[in-house]
Order: C-alpha cells, then sequence, then structure tokens
C-alpha cells in the first residue's frame, strides 16, 4: 500500500475522529499474564489507535464483553472497535500465518469491521523460527527456558543476525526471493544440525505469496501513521505484551523473552520520538503468576496456590499451561515501577483473593544475610532469595458488584493502600472480574482518556 496516500487518508479521518492529545501505555508488570487484555480493552474503546510495539504470537490477550470471550495473540486490542486504527509496529516479531487464523477467528465470532496495518519494518515469523525454538528447547532439557515455542526467540536471532525477513519484503517478490535463499542457505543447515527436514525453498515462497495477497494491502510504513495520529492530536494506546520480568535486559535472564515489555522501549519499536511517551499504566495482578521456567520469589506450592490458581482460571491462554502462583512482590514492583516510569498501577483479579483469611505481600528479600530491596541480576542470586512478607487480614465478602473503592470491605483497602506505600506508586484501575463492567476506574486522570 502506498502509506503516503494512506497517510494522507489518515489525515483527512484524523480531523474528524480525533479530540484530544493524550498517549497512554499498558504495559505487564510481572511475568506476563497480568490482564493487560482487559485493561487495554477498556481504553481501546476510547482510543483512536492501539499499538503494539514488541513480541508477536507468543502473548495471550483475553478479552471478554457481552459474554463473549475472545482470544488474541498478535493483533492489537482496539480490533473489536471499527474505528480505531489497529498498528502491529516494527518492533514486533510477526507471525503472518498466525495473524491470518487470528482473522479467521475473529470473523468466525462476528468481528468484521475492522483496521488493522502491520509495519513493513517488521521481523517476520518463519516456518523454521518454530521449528528451532521448539528443538533447541528440547536440546536444552532441564535447563530449557519454557518458552511458547512460536519461534519468537529465534525471529529476533535472526532480525539481529542481519538475516532475517521483513514484513515489507512480502510485497517486492523478487527481493523476498533473494532474502529467503539467502536465509535458507543458513536456517537449513541449522535445521539438518538439528537433526530436521530442512525446508523446500519453492514450497515457502509459493506460501508467503499467498500470505502476501491477503496482508499486502495491510503492509505499509506505520510510524508515519502513528507520527500523523501524534500531530493530530489522536487517543494513542500503546499496548504492550508478556511482562517486564521477562524483559530481554531487565528481566530474569535467561528465563525472559526476546524483546522489552517496558514503556522504555515504545519509542524504537513504534518509530516515534521519546519524547511522544507518557501516562504509563504497569498492570499488576494482585498476586503474581509465572509460566515457564525461572526463579520466581513469592512462589506457593501450597493449598492457597490451588485455591488461587482455580479461582483465578491461571492457565495459559497461548499454550494451556498451568501458572505457577505467588504473593504479590513488592520488590518486584517497586522494580518495574522505576524502570517503566509507571505512573498508575492496574490491580488485576483483586477478587480472586477474597475468602482467604490472610493474604501476604513480599516486601523485601533477604540475600546472604542481608535485605535486598531490588532484584539481583543473576537468577542464581534470586533463586536464593527469601522473600520477607508481612501478613494483612483477609476479606471474605464477595467484591465482584462493587463500582467504586469505597464499596470494597475495610481489610481490601488496606491491601490496596499498602501496595501503594510500597511501591510509591498509586493505584488507578481495581479489577473485581473478567467482565469491561467489573471495573473500577479511581484515577480521574485515566477516566479521561
Ligand atoms: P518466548 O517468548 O516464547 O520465547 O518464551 C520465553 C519465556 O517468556 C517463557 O517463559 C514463556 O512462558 C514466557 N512468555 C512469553 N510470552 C508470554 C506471555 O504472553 N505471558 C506469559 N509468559 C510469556
Amino acid at each position: 500500500m502506498n502509506s503516503k496516500i494512506l497517510n494522507s487518508q489518515f489525515s483527512i479521518l484524523n480531523s474528524q475522529l480525533y479530540h484530544m492529545s493524550e498517549r497512554l501505555v499498558v504495559t505487564g508488570s510481572q511475568w506476563g499474564d497480568e490482564g493487560k487484555g482487559k485493561i487495554t480493552d477498556y481504553f481501546a474503546c476510547r482510543a483512536d489507535m492501539v499499538v503494539r510495539y514488541q513480541g508477536g504470537n507468543n502473548a495471550g490477550h483475553s478479552v471478554m464483553f457481552d459474554g463473549k470471550k475472545y482470544s488474541l495473540q498478535s493483533i492489537p486490542s482496539g480490533i473489536f472497535n471499527p474505528k480505531t486504527v489497529n498498528v502491529m509496529a516494527n518492533g514486533m516479531v510477526v507471525n503472518p500465518v498466525s495473524v491470518i487464523a487470528e482473522l479467521e477467528k475473529l470473523h468466525n465470532q462476528g468481528i468484521t469491521d475492522y483496521q488493522l496495518y502491520i509495519s513493513d519494518r517488521a521481523a517476520m515469523v518463519m516456518p523454521w523460527h518454530s521449528m528451532l525454538d521448539g528443538a533447541s528447547e528440547n536440546l536444552k532439557g532441564d535447563a530449557k527456558i519454557g518458552t511458547t515455542k512460536k519461534g519468537i526467540g529465534p525471529a529476533y536471532t535472526d532480525k539481529y543476525s542481519r538475516l532475517g525477513l521483513r514484513m515489507g519484503d512480502l510485497l517486492d517478490p523478487e527481493y523476498f526471493a533473494e532474502r529467503l535463499k539467502a536465509a535458507l542457505e543458513v536456517k537449513n543447515m541449522e535445521l539438518k544440525m538439528y537433526g530436521l527436514e530442512p525446508l523446500d525453498y519453492q514450497q515457502v515462497y509459493d506460501q508467503y505469496m499467498e500470505i502476501a495477497k491477503i496482508l499486502g494491502p495491510r503492509i505499509c510504513d506505520t510510524s508515519l501513521l502513528i507520527d500523523d495520529a501524534i500531530h493530530s492530536d489522536a487517543k494513542i494506546l500503546f499496548e504492550g505484551a508478556q511482562g517486564m520480568m521477562l524483559c530481554i535486559d531487565h528481566g530474569t535472564y535467561p528465563y525472559v523473552t526476546s524483546s522489552c515489555p517496558s514503556a522504555a522501549s515504545i519509542s524504537q519499536g513504534a518509530g516515534i520520538a521519546p519524547k511522544w511517551i507518557e501516562n504509563v499504566v504497569g498492570v499488576a495482578k494482585a498476586y503474581c503468576t509465572r509460566v515457564g521456567e525461572g526463579p520466581f520469589p513469592t512462589e506457593l506450592f501450597d493449598e492457597t496456590a490451588h485455591e488461587i490458581r482455580e479461582r483465578g482460571h491461571e492457565y495459559g491462554t497461548v499454550t494451556g499451561r498451568p501458572r505457577r502462583i505467588g504473593w504479590f512482590d513488592a520488590v518486584v514492583a517497586r522494580y518495574t515501577s522505576r524502570l517503566a516510569g509507571i505512573d498508575y498501577w492496574a490491580l488485576m483479579l483483586f477478587d480472586v483473593l477474597s475468602g482467604l483469611d490472610k493474604v501476604k505481600i513480599c516486601i523485601g528479600y533477604e540475600l546472604d544475610g542481608q535485605e535486598v530491596m531490588a532484584p539481583p541480576s543473576t537468577i542464581h542470586k534470586l533463586a536464593q532469595c527469601k522473600p520477607i512478607y508481612i501478613e494483612m487480614e483477609g476479606w471474605k465478602e464477595d467484591i465482584t458488584g462493587c463500582k467504586s473503592y469505597d464499596e470494597l470491605p475495610e481489610a481490601a483497602k488496606a491491601y490496596v493502600r499498602k501496595i501503594e506505600e510500597l511501591t510509591g506508586t498509586k493505584v488507578g484501575i481495581i479489577s473485581v472480574g473478567p467482565d469491561r463492567s467489573q471495573t473500577i476506574m479511581i484515577s480521574e486522570s485515566l477516566k479521561a482518556f
């Protein structure tokens, strides 16, 4: 698609749609699966544009409204609002086969009217990526990362080794052919090394040229779209995937994903200047969960973990794996709040804690006989950290119908205030159930978005 034309058309659209200059970031602040889908969806209803800036179809966004559940993997959460422009930006790794499958599923659920654009500079997930992801996980044995096996790591690896193909290559068949041949020369050797069948050039070429026919019209320079939206006073929502403890730089390396979910990576991943990033909402569960391997200081192995898992339906959206459960970790929350400049917490699945006699919050770690207030850099040391807890009264009341902070039981309010005190960050949103309507908006400035 000619992005110049698209851009000017977009400008015309802008002048009719946009009302107020504001940008909002929704980023996961634990180990992913914090409920970002719901919060993003909440704001997406008001946003003119929703932008995904990292990750790929390793993410699982569940959105529930009007009694129906929708699952998204790589498509931005604004897809349900026909007026919202959805952007899959250059920082993502886009699996076009998965995008087409997601769109088909949405069509079957009645979602047929939407706007979706994909960056021509986004790295493309190719068939060998998931094969290599699975093979390298198998080879690692007990040391496996526990990846989603969607090929995310290998796709980012190819991007940085400059062997990758990009979505824009699909629009230029000759160039695509050249890049595919070059990549396959190396990748087929790697596949053979793992004892896997090499891929046939012609078959992959034909498959991707079919994909180009379907997705081609959606591929453009999305940084222009976003820039145009910024200068047209659009409301833009930047939607992070995964969580900051899975960040390639600041997470529990090597048990991390291959991108940076933080607000810090938006500028590069969306192709806009850092000065445009503002209003960061850190999404955090009222407890913690983690899928895959890696240290998890507040992990619980008792009946409480089972109770929380069942009540919170804590099973992976993408892989169906049971999630590991732990108490709220204020060390992690302080760390991610600092790194991403979180302005407000969205405290999710708060209703899941109802019914527990006591609730705990981790306020620090004990490491080598000393109290530490931030996660150490190595998982070796993190695994040795012993959580220091405070224990608070639980609450028995069902809070799923609460519409305001004031309606919450006193013990629940005390829990919220303690999180604010320990993290130095206000709780702006509380989620008390999966439906859109079960959302308590506390922050006036977030209400104004
Ligand atoms: P990958 O992103 O598939 O390479 O997986 C690397 C790690 O990130 C594994 O521990 C995954 O379980 C985890 N991970 C990736 N995406 C998500 C997500 O959306 N939610 C939670 N964990 C994730």
